[in-house]
């Protein structure tokens, strides 16, 4: 294989020019040279070719025919792992963004092809990456705070009426039926690196959507927040919390033998409280703290990015583990084990709260039992048997949304099929 150096660079394709757009004109930093894009929505995809300069596609087959040594997945939230087995099939490393697999069944078969081909399989989960989660990272494997008893996780994201329906054109749309455990990556994936923990079960309820909501004009069926509980491999709880309520919100907390460590809620959201019991206060700590963090390195890079520099590291370690051929953090299994807390989440909700365990797909005996597990809320798995959107069920939005969707649609330009 040739080395990929500054004179050689890792030579890289995009695939969905929404969100893959950033990792489009992130690469040239990180030592990847942007060679092709790919998109179904022609309009765009030319827009960004032109812009970027760069080969385009409308289909994806074609696409892994160019020569290229890796791709970067940024489709459809729960689209990506059969687009992720056929490029690792192709012979090409892969940033996969979130969720890594619409369901169990799929994330048996994303992890038997990474482990057959060999190849860089990265998940793309950024929030970890902020100056203050790396920070905690550091404080808590230096013993700052003991061991995780409890921890928790936030991100939610309110959007009003036009705001989510220009995110999410069409009636099938994944953001119109995404469960409300679906996009937990956010708040786990921080919360996981900081402690080196992973989830073993989970318990979960869902926030049903309110008639006193003054934002009615958008067609999602889903509920706008779960609560979700993992017990952890340490046996600690974290509690993950949000979606779309109002209050936006991206914070973390981890409670540990020997203290506590957060972001702040106010005021400067990238600073870090650290605070000890007295009796706990060794010498030369405080017993209660708070700074604002810096990026441990490549902080002018970071500074640059998006998502709170979390964009810079996110194709920063998937270049670093192509040109060293090591495993990345958010390997598949750590990005599967989020997708399992989405899904096993999802059925806790539906029988109110229940525990339900998370597979471990990294041994094969698991996913024996769990490779024809095809229990899907995505619109075109629709089914008996399989699960709606929503607690209270399909939801089926007024005809005022629809309406009022489409009109938004109309005027960015996208065409219903
Ligand atoms: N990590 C983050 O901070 C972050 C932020 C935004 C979005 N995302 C993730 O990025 C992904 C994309 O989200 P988005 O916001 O760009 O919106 P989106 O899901 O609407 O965009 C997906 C893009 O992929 C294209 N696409 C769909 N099917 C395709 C196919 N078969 N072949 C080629 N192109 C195809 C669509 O036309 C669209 O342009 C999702 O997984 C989302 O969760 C992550």
């Amino acid at each position: 294989m040739t080395q990929r150096s500054a004179e050689n660079p890792i030579r890289v394709g995009v695939v969905g020019v929404g969100r893959g757009s950033s990792f489009a004109k992130g690469a040239q930093f990180v030592g990847m040279e942007l060679v092709a894009l790919c998109d179904t929505w022609e309009e765009k995809l030319r827009d960004v070719g032109k812009q970027l300069n760069v080969t385009t596609y409308t289909d994806y087959d074609k696409f892994l025919e160019h020569d290229m040594d890796a791709v970067m997945l940024a489709n459809y939230f729960h689209q990506h792992a059969p687009f992720a087995i056929k490029a690792l099939r192709a012979g090409l490393h892969v940033l996969s963004e979130t969720m890594a697999c619409g369901t169990v069944a799929e994330g048996v078969a994303l992890a038997r092809a990474v482990e057959q081909s060999g190849k860089i399989y990265l998940f793309a989960e950024n929030y970890p990456y902020f100056a203050y989660n790396q920070e905690m990272r550091r404080l808590y494997h230096a013993g700052e705070v003991g061991e995780m008893q409890y921890g928790e996780g936030e991100y939610n994201h309110p959007f009003d009426s036009h705001g989510f329906n220009v995110l999410s054109p069409g009636m099938n749309h994944w953001r119109n039926w995404i469960p409300s455990t679906y996009y937990c990556s956010h708040a786990l994936a921080p919360i996981m690196y900081i402690t080196d923990t992973h989830p073993v079960s989970v318990n979960a309820v869902s926030i049903p959507r309110s008639n006193r909501d003054t934002e009615k004009l958008y067609i999602r069926r889903g509920d706008p927040g779960a609560i979700i509980l993992c017990r952890m491999n340490n046996a600690s709880v974290v509690r993950i919390m949000g979606l779309t309520m109002r209050g936006h919100s991206v914070w973390y907390r981890i409670h540990g033998t020997r203290g506590l460590m957060e972001n702040l809620r106010t005021e400067d959201k990238g600073a870090l409280r650290v605070m000890h019991e007295p009796w706990d206060v060794r010498e030369g700590e405080q017993s209660e703290r708070i700074y604002t963090p810096d990026f441990p390195h490549h902080a002018e890079e970071a500074r640059a990015a998006g998502h709170s520099g979390g964009d810079f590291f996110t194709i920063y370690h998937f270049a670093e583990a192509i040109r060293k051929n090591e495993t990345p953090y958010f390997d598949v299994y750590r990005g599967l084990e989020m997708a399992m807390v989405a899904i096993q989440g999802w059925r806790s909700c539906l029988a109110n709260g229940a525990p339900f365990e998370i597979p471990d797909l990294r041994q094969e005996s698991v996913r024996k039992q769990y490779e024809d597990d095809n229990w899907s809320p995505w619109p075109e798995h629709r089914g008996r048997q399989q699960p709606p959107p929503s607690i209270e069920g399909l939801n089926p939005p007024s005809e005022e949304a629809i309406a009022y969707a489409r009109q938004v649609w109309k005027e960015m330009g996208y065409e219903e099929d």
